[in-house]
């Protein structure tokens, strides 16, 4: 008898050290969990696997699923799924579930914190203070834009962006929209007018570039530039070109087009905050996403039917 035959408990594998909780109350009781730490190759603990959960920094393509031949569902542990090759998954009817909502509120509030970090220049201030160059107050010292009043455009409608619109109307900004489905002419037209452009869609072949080097060059001076969705959205070369002309007032990003790549130009500049993938990086929202990713796996697995169910 081979092992798999004494367990007969469908196995899940997990990419990473997952919430103690979340293994014992939405795994162990169906499952043969194996954890991975983040570093170990996946293929090896595939080859029996029924169910994985794995975090976005794992790539899931064809290669992945050949050495995964019994795998009925991934579990991503993120609400992109660009990591995952869809149509690889679909063409061996492996399911993919993803983890919408419970990090909406924080990555919009991580976009805003971007924002007033960025127009307040608040890491040029901080940096001042801890490398003992603040000699006293003064009335021309890192002055910055205030926001009240502004005309923000929200690049995608869905969660996140409209929860970034609701907390920059409440702070009295203007708030615009672009969808997929906005003519171009429309777009460009709204972009040219913002002051404040924050990037909310996700990363497919047909939104690469969405903010390319010809939009780049039609901002206004004031506009500020956020990026709390991914990095290839922008022509990144061409946004260090505007901010280091210093055509654009400053930008804010949370992601970067060769994650954890960040160019050496970028970080030169100092107006531009630059964080490292934090968006949904808060203890209660992480939790949630572990919770949500694990227990699709766990439904797929019992012939249920998922809400976050991606394909
Ligand atoms: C994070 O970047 C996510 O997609 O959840």
């Amino acid at each position: 008898m081979n092992k798999r035959q004494e367990r007969d408990r469908p196995v899940v594998v997990v990419g990473y050290p997952i919430d103690e909780r979340v293994r014992r109350e939405v795994l162990e009781p169906d499952f043969d969990v194996r954890m991975l730490s983040e570093g170990d190759p996946l293929e090896p603990a595939l080859s029996d696997a029924d169910g994985l959960v794995t975090l976005l920094t794992r790539r899931i393509d064809a290669s992945v699923l050949d050495a995964a031949p019994r795998l009925r569902v991934v579990g991503n542990v993120a609400v992109g799924v660009d990591n995952i090759d869809l149509e690889a998954c679909k063409a061996r009817g492996v399911r993919v579930v993803n983890t919408p909502d419970v990090l909406t509120r924080a990555t919009a509030e991580l976009a805003l914190t971007l924002l007033l970090a960025a127009a307040r220049r608040v890491p040029e201030g901080e940096r001042m203070c801890r490398e003992g160059r603040f000699a006293g107050w003064r009335i021309d010292m890192l002055l910055g834009l205030e926001l009240q009043g502004r005309k923000a455009l929200i690049v995608g409608k869905g969660r996140i962006g409209a929860e970034l619109g609701r907390l920059l109307s409440a702070l009295g900004l203007e708030v615009g929209y672009v969808t997929r489905d906005t003519p171009k002419e429309t777009a460009d037209q709204l972009l040219s007018e913002a002051q404040v452009i924050s990037l909310h869609l996700p990363l497919r072949d047909d939104t690469r570039h969405w903010l390319n080097r010809e939009r780049i060059l039609w901002l206004r001076e004031d506009a500020i530039v956020i990026n709390t969705a991914r990095g290839p959205l922008i022509d990144e070369e061409a946004l260090i070109d505007a901010l280091e002309e210093r055509r654009i007032f400053a930008a804010g990003l949370d992601v970067y087009e060769r994650e954890p790549h960040i160019p050496e130009r970028l970080r030169r500049l100092d107006n531009v905050v630059l964080l490292p993938h934090l968006g949904s990086a808060t203890r209660k929202t992480r939790y949630e996403m572990a919770r949500l990713a694990a227990e699709g796996v766990a439904a797929v697995l019992r012939g249920e039917r998922p809400a976050n169910l991606v394909v």
